[in-house]
């Protein structure tokens, strides 16, 4: 028997005798080329480590670490009403964020979801979009009472953009490069505030852009205002990234009036793009397939280990690898297995969560959502196996990098300190937080790992990007 000793929390039990000895071997293969040991453990965070300083001094290479010109902190004190709106990939939302004080904050929201084809259009088009979608939203609002039926002044709006920019202050973003899908490169090198505001002027649309964070940041900014001990902000959904609070003294790549001004800054690590060059990460045959297939490859490489929108996507290359050789499902393929990302990640929740002996939901996704309708037992634990080699790898690695941002600030390490997390990987992916949490406890040892928590930050971009457009004006809408 295959030993299944990687991820101690699942709660598959392997049958005695149910695979062929080709999936077994074909697994115990998997096993090994999934593995994170522990040397390659020590290089990755060394790796990150050099990463992280070359971003921070500005030599163009390493991570972007980008300044977000978010200084202090949060009391959770702070009080009013703000707007927010919050991009980051398919779904777009515009908040009506309510800061109550005394850490409590409720929301009013408006979701509207991306046709896959306006991430083609030209950038004009995309944000032209979002500016009619903010028109309603604040149309609706007006007319159940919760914005005043007319404005003396215009509306400030935080705006949190999920991707990759550069900020010189705190309402000006330019793109490095789109990641997770969207392919309007007009935008590329343009500031992304300035292109919103011109499509609300053009509509007469009297709202201010006056705050632009990344969703990281914002989350950031967010657990905060629930727990002022908060150091990191981490997302885990369709991507992945990190921004946490550096001493300004850290920045040199800042202006010297930059750095005097203020004691800390939350910085976007923009960790996604880590490794690009390929060099530590033990990247599988299946992973970099799947770079080769994307848009952009050799980008983005830390994050097609861990995030959500590529997760489904390893997952279908390894099972067509073997359905190719007949090892499993009887050697028949479907055209989900056949189309690339024909497998969305939540499949993979999905399979992971069966606990029963039979593994019969595992056969029913396989059955009504992959188009493999026969399978046996031994197919199912297959899949299933598959599924947790990808899922405990990525959270494996998620919390390494996690541990790394944490050590950087050993100063706040002696008293409690609160990691905030966003994102479906990390709310639905069953066992995900266990790994991480233990990946992450690892490195840190016993002492620091007491004091470190990891919480749901839900909603946090919403609610960072409206404290972000707060600090900015302190006028309430
Ligand atoms: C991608 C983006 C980054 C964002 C992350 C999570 O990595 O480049 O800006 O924070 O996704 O949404």
């Amino acid at each position: 028997m295959v030993e299944f000793n990687c991820s101690p929390l699942s709660r598959y039990q392997p049958l005695p005798n149910a695979l062929s000895p080709e999936q077994e071997a074909a697994l115990k293969t998997l096993q090994e080329q999934f593995s994170i040991t522990d040397e390659t453990t020590a290089k990755i965070v060394d790796g990150l480590n050099n990463a992280m300083d070359h971003g921070l001094k500005g030599t163009g290479e390493g991570l972007l670490m980008e300044p977000s010109y978010v200084t202090g902190r949060s009391t959770g004190q702070e009080q009013g009403n703000y707007l927010a709106l919050d991009f980051g990939g398919s779904n777009l939302r515009v908040c009506l964020v309510n800061l109550q004080g005394k850490h409590i904050v409720s929301m009013e929201q408006g979701k509207h979801k991306f046709s896959d084809s306006i991430k083609k259009e030209k950038g004009v088009v995309l944000f032209g979009q979002i500016a009619d979608f903010i028109d309603t939203f604040l149309t609706e609002q007006r007319q159940i009472g919760n914005l005043p039926k007319s404005q003396e002044t215009a509306l400030n709006l935080g705006f949190t953009f999920s991707f990759p920019m550069l900020q010189q202050h705190l309402a000006s973003g330019v793109l490095v490069r789109w990641t997770k899908g969207f392919e309007n490169f007009d935008v590329h090198g343009k500031d992304v505030v300035q292109m919103l505001q011109k499509e609300l002027d053009d509509r007469g649309i009297w709202v201010k852009v006056n705050a632009i964070v990344n969703d990281t940041v914002g989350t950031l900014a967010a657990s905060g205002y629930a727990n002022p001990s908060s150091q990191v902000g981490l997302i885990l959904g369709t991507g992945t990234n990190a921004a946490y609070y550096e001493l300004t003294e850290n920045i040199t790549k800042l202006k010297p009036e930059v750095i005097n001004a203020s004691k800390e800054m939350i910085i976007n690590m923009e960790w996604g793009a880590f490794d690009d060059n390929k060099k530590i990460l033990p990247l599988t045959e299946f992973d970099n397939k799947m770079d080769s297939l994307t848009w952009n490859p050799n980008q983005q490489i830390f994050e097609k280990t861990i995030s959500g929108y590529y997760l489904g996507e390893i997952f279908r290359l390894i099972i067509k690898k073997y359905i190719d050789q007949g090892i499993i499902f009887n050697g028949k393929s479907s055209n989900q297995f056949d189309t690339f990302e024909g497998v969305d990640t939540a499949f993979l929740s999905q399979i992971l969560d069966d606990g029963s002996s039979e593994l019969k939901a595992v056969g029913e996704v396989l059955d009504k959502s992959l188009g493999i309708p026969q399978t046996t037992l031994a197919d199912r634990i297959f899949a299933k196996k598959v599924t947790d080699l990808i899922g405990f790898r990525a959270a494996k690695l998620a919390g390494i990098g996690i541990a790394v941002v944490l050590l950087r600030r050993k100063d706040l390490l002696d008293k409690p300190v609160t990691v905030g997390v966003d994102g479906s990987l990390y709310e639905f992916f069953p066992f995900f937080q266990a790994w991480m949490n233990g990946s992450t406890r690892k490195l840190l040892g016993p002492e620091y790992s007491k004091n470190v928590k990891f919480t749901l930050s839900k909603d946090g971009s919403g609610i960072g990007a409206a404290l972000a457009s707060m600090t900015a004006t302190n006028i309430k809408v």
